[in-house]
This record gives structure tokens, sequence and C-alpha cells, in this order.
């Protein structure tokens, strides 16, 4: 048998993963640091998965129009959370950062609005659709890293 076809089919693969490996050491981040303590880090993302909880919560019970549940999901992640952050925190937070931010907790607290008075299922759903896009322009921006201590 003539070994060069599996020698060639050898260099291919080889070429190819050592390809794969250098695209994805250099698929750096791009993305802004914000340097936080671990506890302020912790503060950040826990609040994160709570608009995560609220939208999944908001988008099951606008489609069951369980509009009760739609309000108190949304209220929970509304103006209220704002004003929880402290100042020291906030001091350490991007401009950019700090006008998208409430951004989301306003239109939180808009659909817990829109929840209580007129209900509208689509209104409720469109209002979601667009907030999602705060989300996805904050995350394309900024990554949370630990301060040393
Ligand atoms: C003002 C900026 C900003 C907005 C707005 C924002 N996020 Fe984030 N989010 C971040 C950053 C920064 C991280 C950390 C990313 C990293 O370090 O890689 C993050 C992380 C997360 C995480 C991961 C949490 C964990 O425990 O690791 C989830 C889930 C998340 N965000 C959900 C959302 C959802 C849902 C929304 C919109 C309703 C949202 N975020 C809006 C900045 C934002």
């Amino acid at each position: 048998m003539n070994p060069s076809p599996l020698l060639a089919r050898f260099f291919l693969i080889t070429s190819l993963l050592t390809g794969l490996y250098v695209t994805n050491a250099q698929a750096e981040d791009k993305r802004i640091a914000i340097w936080l303590s671990d506890a302020q880090r912790a503060t950040v993302l826990a609040e994160m998965r709570q608009f995560l909880i609220a939208s999944q919560a908001i988008l099951e019970n606008a489609l069951n129009e369980n509009m009760d549940r739609v309000e108190d999901a949304a209220r929970e992640v509304g103006l209220k959370q704002l004003q929880g952050m402290s100042a020291e925190l906030t001091a350490k937070l991007p401009p950019g950062f700090k006008a998208l931010g409430p951004q989301v907790h306003k239109e939180f607290e808009e659909i817990a609005n829109e929840a209580e008075t007129l209900g509208d299922r689509d209104e409720i759903l469109n209002r979601l659709a667009k907030l999602q896009n705060l989300c996805i322009q904050c995350h394309a921006v900024y990554r949370l890293e630990r301060e040393k201590p």
C-alpha cells in the first residue's frame, strides 16, 4: 500500500486542528473589564440572574395571561432593585454601564405597570423583546473581573 495518502491525510488533520487551536487562542475578549471586589461582583451577578429569572417569568405568565404574576416578577427587578445599589459599587461602574442598567430597571417597572393596569399581553411581550436588546447591548461591551485583594 502506498503510504502517502495516509500521510497526506495525517497532515491535513493536524493542520486543521492546529488552525482551530490558533483561532481559539486568538479569539481574545475585547469587552471592557470592570474591576470589582469579590462581593461586589457577586452582587452584580446575582442581580443578573434575577434579571433572567424575571424575564422568563414575564414571558411564561404573559403567555398564560396571568398578569398578577407578570407584575410581581417585573416589580421585583424594577426601580426598587436599582435603589438598593451601594454608592461604593456605583462609583466603579463606567458611564455606559450606568446608563444601560437603570434603563433595564425602568423598563421592568413599566412592564409591571402595564400588567397592573391594562394587562395587554402583546404590549408586555413587545416590551420584553425590546428590553432584552439592552441585555445584549451591555453584554457585548462589558465583562466583570475580580480586583486583586
Ligand atoms: C448594564 C450592563 C448590563 C445589562 C443591562 C445586563 N447585563 Fe447581564 N451581565 C453584565 C455583565 C458585565 C455580566 C458579566 C459578564 C462577564 O463577566 O463575562 C453579566 C452577566 C449576566 C449573567 C450571568 C450571571 C452569572 O451568574 O454569571 C446573566 C444570566 C445575565 N447577565 C443576564 C442578564 C439579563 C437577562 C439582562 C437583561 C434583562 C441583563 N443581564 C442585562 C452586564 C449587564
